[in-house]
């Protein structure tokens, strides 16, 4: 980045810090992971120069002899990897992709379930504060107690309402997706079933989770998740999808273009081809294999040393640790002062608020692309264990301006802890043996 050094050393050091940052933490957000250098030189390429608005042989610009071809590659990589005959690559991210599935599918006013944010479902699958409920009749289901899906109430509800759209998918659910069984309500009322994969794209394509392609009509998902590819999103269209309604390849790509958005980011779909052509290869499958085996090694440890997880466990790449009536917030920050990063999140009937909730949401995609084994998540969930050790004893006041004045005094018992800063540098070590970016020249 040597320009970049030169002209811009303010942007350039938050950039070289961001990186020691990752390299030296273990960065356990489930929903991030490091992009291989290839993605991130496409990404960086001149292709951002380029607008490009319709789709391939189909544009409203000249020039576009090469977007065309990086285009093309990203639709059939996609095409073969997820097993269906349509995908649109051109979303600018999950969010888009979502909001594109309802403009296809749905008019305004129209009913559309989706899992409750709060049980782990995506604002954009209807929750109150997302555009989705501004425009569309949205209908909230639930998780069990126990954390599972609750299929009953979803099949009550879809009888009830009937929906023209129902979402299958989520942001902080640890259990597989039971597909065909949605599929049955979704067909019983004839709605279509979106199955949102953002999270488990990765393991979809890995075979270590079930493929929703024979069920669901639409299938949407992030690029940047486990699926390793840069910030982006992908609306794929099935063989299902397609009998249930002929033209819903073109009414996507309408919805894509030019109903939402304009010219795509031809930076973003090369490096998304990248991405799935990484995805083709046999070491894939072994990451993905090697996510699922991490995931389960670190929650079996972490029950072990007597953490309570949501749902007992997990069957993909995350699981959320329950840590009592709205403590999620302390547990986040003492893990982060310890060099790890996770991210609060409400567990499943959350007795406390989204703001603090009683869960912290974790998982192993980015531990398992810099190496880590099975050994290390022993030790990770060790030091986990210990940070909650060090922290059990701090009370969290039910009272709002009591509550401010606490998190101040945890902050800064957290910020002199010596068992927390011993955690940092045993952490910095056990990174050193395996760098993220071995190659990366910045
Ligand atoms: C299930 C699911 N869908 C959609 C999205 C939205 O993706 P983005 O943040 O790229 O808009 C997310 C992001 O967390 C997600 O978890």
């Amino acid at each position: 980045m040597k320009n970049l050094k030169k002209q811009d050393p303010k942007i350039y050091n938050a950039i070289k810090n961001e990186i020691k940052r990752q390299e030296e933490g273990l960065e356990l957000i489930p929903s991030e992971i490091a992009a291989s250098i290839p993605v991130m030189e496409a990404l960086g390429s001149v292709l951002t120069n380029k607008y490009s608005e319709g789709y391939p042989y189909k544009r409203y610009y000249g020039g576009q002899e090469n977007t065309d071809i990086v285009e093309s590659i990203a639709i059939e990589r996609a095409k073969k990897l997820f097993g269906v005959p349509h995908a649109n690559v051109q979303p600018y991210s999950g969010s888009p992709a979502n909001l594109a599935v309802y403009v296809a599918v749905c008019k305004p006013g129209d009913t559309v379930m989706g899992l409750n944010l709060l049980d782990g479902g995506h604002l954009t699958h209807g929750w109150k504060a997302s555009a989705t409920s501004m425009f569309y009749n949205t209908i909230p289901y639930h998780v069990k107690p126990d954390g599972r899906l609750d299929l009953e109430e979803i099949e009550r509800l879809a009888l009830k309402h009937k929906p023209k759209l129902i979402w299958v998918g989520a942001t902080a659910y640890a259990r597989e997706f039971p597909f065909e069984k949605i599929a049955k309500i979704a067909d019983k009322v004839g709605a279509y079933l979106a199955a949102d994969i953002a999270h488990i794209a990765g393991l979809v394509i890995a075979g270590v989770h079930k493929s929703p392609a024979k069920y669901a009509h639409i299938i949407t998902t992030t690029t940047h998740k486990t699926l390793r590819g840069p910030r982006g999103g992908m609306i794929m269209v099935t063989t299902k999808g397609l009998k249930k309604d002929p033209e819903l390849a073109q009414k996507i790509d309408r919805a894509i273009f030019p109903n939402l958005q304009g010219g795509p980011h031809n930076h973003q779909t090369a490096a998304i081809a990248v991405a799935l052509g990484e995805a083709m290869k046999p070491s894939f499958k072994k990451y993905g294999q090697q996510v699922v085996k991490n995931a389960k090694a670190l929650a079996a440890e972490l029950m072990k040393s007597g953490i309570k997880l949501v749902s007992n466990g997990t069957d993909n790449h995350l699981m959320l640790i329950d840590c009592g009536k709205g403590r999620g917030v302390l547990l986040q920050d003492a893990m982060g002062m310890a060099g790890m990063t996770v991210n609060k999140n409400t567990i499943p009937l959350d007795p406390s608020t989204p703001f603090y909730p009683s869960g912290v949401r974790l998982g192993t995609p980015s531990l398992t692309v810099r190496g880590m084994k099975e050994k290390e998540m022993k030790k990770i969930a060790g030091w986990i264990a210990e940070v909650m050790e060090e922290i059990k004893t701090f009370e969290f006041p039910e009272d709002k301006e009591e509550r401010i004045a606490a998190l101040k005094k945890f902050k800064a018992y957290i910020g002199k802890n010596k068992k927390l800063k011993s955690i940092k540098s045993e952490i910095k070590n056990l990174c050193k043996k395996f760098p993220l970016y071995k190659d990366l020249n910045w």
